[in-house]
């Protein structure tokens, strides 16, 4: 049989036995540079900056994209959304520091946290960035208190809680009371309240909200933008200030799952639309609904920076247990938290035999693939899902074949396999793919792991160095 079994994005080519990024041979670089090593692509970077605000300018003509740095806030990549055009959202202090360095002016820059610290508020009051986004009414008082002792004003943008509960996992939905984040309506009424009576050293100059990461529902945005306009509303008429801007957050989707189209594997993971596309309907419905009267803001980090990045990893071990093939890879969730934390899906494609994990299924294996962390969770599958729902099945021992599936997709969200080539041997080059959001600023060193290595295929066709790789004495060099 022979046939494509998932799709390959824009930039790789897999009709040779190596699968190539933007032209280069991914198994020379891994050779080359040693593996684990994140390869990013600065023509995919540039491509997700450009549409993404081509998108929201084509529904707002006075949309901003403040790119979340958390989802990478590598200096080279944050040079490249500088050039093209993007403004920056920072959590931290640290995040200030790297938006600075990398050339971003103060009102290019927007605030969020939901535990700022005194410093960090000072230092945003005195640069006068775009906004700090207030994310509780105790945080209110605190910057009102710290603007008054400095003798300024502080830029405030009001985040509200939407009950909007976007995002593929409980983990990364933020738009509900249940999350941490933002202001309640009676927590907003209180906040308005105290606005108005000791808010002098508070400029309210918008709202914000954000519902949540891997939001592959424009009709959950929608509602989101009809709740922002009457907020907006409201504090306008409140507080008789006019709003400089509504603040929509980010979670726009990516395609992790690479799944033919119409196929329903991994859903979750999947990315039903564009976020170009996704984004200009919602910038569109914000002009029909508040208006152009204030600027639209938009914060995403994934849609970003996601797709724009793999991980060559080495093979370097396998065994059979259970009926099926291991394979034990150099990479573990120590270079990508979210594997583990919240088992999140990334692709995998034998770089070392790309033709035939593309061409000819006859000559698959479904294999079981782990990291080398000393760690059962250390997996590409669902260790804890899988256990718990034997457990759950011997309790409901009267589910039908129906049931049982539908439960078994509730709980386990990782697939039990993956479907590689079957010749693939230890010493194979994997390349995994959509690592470029959420992964390098969160690699630690469990087990004495060096944190991996990053390059950049550059738009001239050279590699570029991002991130060296650590060496031994990185791993002791904090210790007193
Ligand atoms: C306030 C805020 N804005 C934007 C983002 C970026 O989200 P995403 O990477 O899903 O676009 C986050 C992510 O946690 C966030 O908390």
């Amino acid at each position: 049989m022979s046939s494509k079994n998932t799709v390959l994005p824009v930039g790789f080519d897999a009709s040779d036995a190596h699968l190539t990024l933007d032209g280069h041979d991914l198994v020379a670089l891994g050779r080359e540079h040693g593996t684990p090593l994140f390869v990013f692509s600065e023509r995919q970077l540039r491509h997700n900056a450009s549409s993404f605000l081509a998108g929201a300018r084509a529904g707002h003509d006075r949309a901003r994209v403040f790119y979340a740095s958390k989802a990478c806030s590598n200096r080279r990549v944050l040079e490249i959304f500088h050039e093209e055009g993007l403004d920056i959202e920072v959590n931290s202090g640290g995040e200030l520091y790297k938006a600075q360095r990398a050339g971003y002016a103060p009102r290019q820059i927007v605030f969020n946290g939901v535990a700022k610290s005194a410093v960090e508020i000072d230092l945003a009051i005195a640069l006068d960035i775009q906004a700090i986004n207030v994310d509780a009414v105790y945080e209110l008082h605190r910057i009102g208190e710290r603007a008054r002792a400095a003798g300024g004003k502080a830029r405030v943008s009001l985040r509200l809680v939407p009950g909007i509960a976007g995002g593929a996992t409980p983990g990364i939905q933020t738009g509900s009371a249940t999350s941490k984040f933002g202001m309640t309506q009676d927590e907003f009424a209180e906040a308005l309240a105290w606005l108005k009576t000791a808010g002098d050293a508070v400029d309210v100059v918008g709202i914000h909200l954000h519902i949540g990461s891997q939001v592959d529902d424009t009709e959950a945005y929608l509602r989101s933008v009809s709740f922002a306009a009457e907020q907006a509303e409201r504090v306008q008429q409140e507080l008789g200030a006019a709003l400089s801007h509504v603040n929509l957050g980010g979670g726009y989707p990516i395609d992790y799952s690479h799944q033919p189209t119409g196929s329903n594997e991994l859903g979750q993971y999947a990315a039903a639309r564009k976020a170009e596309a996704m984004v200009r309907d919602v910038a569109g419905a914000a002009r029909k609904l508040i208006g152009t009267g204030v600027e639209l803001l938009f914060e995403p980090g994934r849609a970003m920076v996601g797709d724009t990045a793999v991980l060559l990893t080495t093979i370097e071990s396998c065994r059979q247990r259970g009926g099926h093939p291991w394979i034990y890879l150099d990479a573990g969730y120590n270079l990508m938290i979210d594997a583990a934390a919240v088992r999140w899906y990334y692709h995998m494609v034998n770089a070392s035999r790309a033709d035939a994990s593309y061409t000819d299924m006859g000559k698959m294996a479904d294999f079981r693939v782990v990291g080398p962390l000393c760690d059962s969770a250390d997996c590409f599958f669902d260790v804890e899902g899988e256990y718990l729902f034997k457990k759950i099945m011997s309790r409901l021992p009267d589910l039908t074949p129906a049931q049982q599936e539908e439960l078994r997709g509730d709980i386990i969200r990782l697939p039990a396999t993956r479907r590689l080539p079957a010749a693939t041997i230890p010493g194979d080059i994997v390349a995994l793919l959509d690592v470029g959001a959420y992964t390098l600023e969160e690699m630690f060193q469990y087990c004495g792991r060096q944190r991996a290595a990053a390059v950049l295929l550059t738009a001239e066709g050279e590699v570029a160095p991002m991130l060296a790789r650590d060496e031994n004495a990185d791993l002791v060099s904090q210790e007193r």
